[in-house]
């Protein structure tokens, strides 16, 4: 038997006055109509820890935490407190506060390849100085990139408003395959200025594959750049590039390093971060310091509370015990990811088949108070605990009988709402 559905009557209600004033209804990325219609909430109430709560008073175990922002919990008291403190004595003046200084200090500390830092407010901010930066100090003009970077005109993955000679500059390569990436450089041979990338997202980088890309840039005169929006303070206190130990010349960081107060950061070598200031790059709240001091206290206590190796042991235990749970009850079902960063897909040949486990999957989870993104890799945090993880398995467990009871009964997603397949889950963009 599914569980009856959860009530989301004044979320529904705010979402349709939204709909009136607020185009979209809601940011868009994080549009609830990406999930599965009906079946997840649409507004916050507060949070505490690993837990939400909506408007509509229903409470959620939360693996989504805001898409990776969440390391240490919703509403963790220090770092609150050090934003708080901020705001008391004030943090938007034409001067610089000097917590930029000591977060600059604590980051060249703990990124490899950050012998300087830049600060801006979002991740497309960052990306996008990365890429002007390698524009300058190569002075070519074409960028090879993977994964999601963010929505500016270069990366965009909607084709919509991008001037056409915009896109023409932007070319892809396939994940774990060096030899697309060269034929690529090779095409473009002397145009290419970086090859900009994520790490990974759901597919692990195969030995040598991150090491081979900085290579293969190098020997075409391009620059290497990761993007760790999120592998940031999650794979590693460094990041990917500390995990893999492959040193990017550029790096971007967000999400994590602040525990939700927006920041992004540009890092790098020193000759490279001073071609900023060949260009221009600014924002109006660039100097405003709350979310320097709770990038601070986050990082502090990642550090001391051994946060990291955390997230890797309650991440594995998910990975594994749905693995388990998938092939003990029959559903055809895999896991992938790292821990700290860890999905679940399904796997049947029959793309019917796998719509309608995924759809019965997580409308039965969600329905069950636990917030599983469908179609994007989920994150762990600090405050997740062993029970969460045991009441996670065991409310996945009756997911996936259901999903095996509704499939032998001749049940198709199409007698549902399918669910979307977001940019973000695409291997190759
Ligand atoms: C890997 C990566 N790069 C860039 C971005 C863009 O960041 P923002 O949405 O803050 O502009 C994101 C956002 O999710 C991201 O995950």
């Amino acid at each position: 038997m599914s569980s009856p559905p959860l009530s989301f009557t004044r979320s529904q209600e705010l979402f349709a006055r939204a709909q009136e004033i607020v185009a979209g209804g809601t940011t868009q990325g994080k549009a609830p109509n990406t999930l599965i219609p009906g079946e997840y909430p649409i507004y916050a109430a507060r949070g505490q820890g690993a837990h939400l709560w909506d408007v509509d008073n229903n409470r959620f175990l939360d693996w989504i935490l805001a898409y990776g922002i969440i390391v240490l919990g919703y509403c963790d008291p220090d770092v609150d407190a050090a934003a708080i403190q901020e705001i008391r004595q004030g943090f938007a003046f034409p001067l610089t506060r000097p917590v930029q200084n000591e977060l600059a200090e604590l980051l060249v500390e703990v990124i490899p390849c950050a012998e300087m830092v830049h600060f801006f407010k979002s991740g497309s901010d960052a990306t996008t100085a990365a890429v002007r930066v390698a524009r300058i100090i190569t002075g070519r003009q074409k960028i090879v990139r993977w994964g999601y970077n963010g929505w500016h005109d270069w990366c965009c993955i909607r084709e919509p408003g991008i001037p056409r000679h915009v896109r023409e500059d932007v070319l892809t390569f396939r994940y774990n395959d060096l030899d697309s990436l060269e034929e690529v450089l090779k095409q473009q041979r002397d145009q290419v200025a970086c090859v900009i990338m994520m790490p990974l997202e759901i597919e692990q980088p195969q030995p040598g594959f991150l090491a081979g890309v900085k290579e293969l840039a190098h020997q075409y005169g391009a620059l290497f750049i990761l993007d760790e929006m999120r592998s940031g303070f999650h794979v590693a206190l460094g990041g990917a590039q500390e995990y893999y130990q492959v040193i990017p010349d550029l790096a971007t960081f967000s999400k994590a390093i602040s525990n939700g107060y927006a920041i992004s950061v540009l890092a790098g070598r020193r000759e490279m971060m001073s071609a900023l200031s060949q260009t221009y790059v600014s924002s109006t709240f660039y100097t405003n310091s709350i979310a320097m001091a709770a990038a601070v206290a986050t990082i502090n206590k990642l550090r001391q509370e051994e946060v990291i190796p955390h997230l890797w042991r309650i991440g594995q235990g998910l990975l594994d015990g749905l693995s388990r749970l998938a092939e003990e009850v029959g559903v055809e079902a895999e896991t992938v990811g790292l821990p700290p960063m860890p999905f679940l897909v399904f796997t049947d040949a029959d793309p019917d088949v796998r719509e309608t486990a995924r759809a019965v999957f997580y409308t039965e989870v969600a329905r069950q108070g636990i917030l599983l993104h469908p179609n994007h890799h989920w994150f762990v945090s600090h405050a997740h605990t062993e029970q969460d993880l045991a009441h996670t398995l065991e409310v996945s467990e009756a997911a996936f009988r259901l999903v095996k009871k509704k499939l032998g009964q001749g049940y198709r997603a199409s007698s549902v709402s399918k669910v979307a397949v977001t940019a973000s889950t695409r291997l190759d963009r």
